[in-house]
């Protein structure tokens, strides 16, 4: 397994949630087939968070996050920054539920989850996998595919 392809179990998940963000933020593009008015955004939005992104965030935050700080602390300030944007993540998809300005808030979602998942995938998987060994990640790996994140791709 290369240092590169160690993290592209959890990446698979990160193409969902930029589907997502281009759904719902404004002037995304408009996907066939997908929910367009504003009332099946906010379902399919809330639906995305209850049946992936709950998880996905659970296993960073609780797979990933302390593994990799029991092997370096050289990287806390991209989980640090990671916990703040689940947390905003959080708090905005929840604001769904108050009926007023939805469009906006469906924007704002969009914007946030696209910018999370680049600071993940651009700045902390590339850092996490520059502090940690070969050893290291291949652990990690396997740790994450115990929970259900088996790497999608053949080494
Ligand atoms: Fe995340
Ligand atoms: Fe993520």
């Amino acid at each position: 397994m290369t240092k590169r392809k160690s993290l592209f179990s959890i990446a698979h998940d990160h193409f969902h949630g930029l589907m997502l963000a281009q759904m719902i933020k404004k002037g995304g593009q408009v996907l066939e087939g997908m929910p367009s008015t504003v009332d099946e955004k906010v379902r399919f939005t809330i639906h995305f968070y209850e049946q992936e992104l709950v998880n996905h965030f659970y296993i960073e935050e609780n797979i990933l996050l302390p593994i990799v700080k029991s092997y370096t602390h050289k990287v806390d300030k991209h989980l640090d920054k990671m916990l703040e944007e689940h947390k905003e993540i959080n708090e905005l998809v929840s604001s769904l539920q108050g009926k007023e300005n939805l469009n906006e808030k469906l924007d704002k979602i969009g914007r946030k989850l696209e910018a999370h998942v680049q600071m993940e995938e651009w700045i902390m998987f590339p850092a996490i996998q520059d502090a940690l060994d070969e050893e290291e990640l291949k652990k990690l790996a396997k740790e994450l595919k115990e929970n259900g994140y088996e790497n999608v791709y053949r080494y």
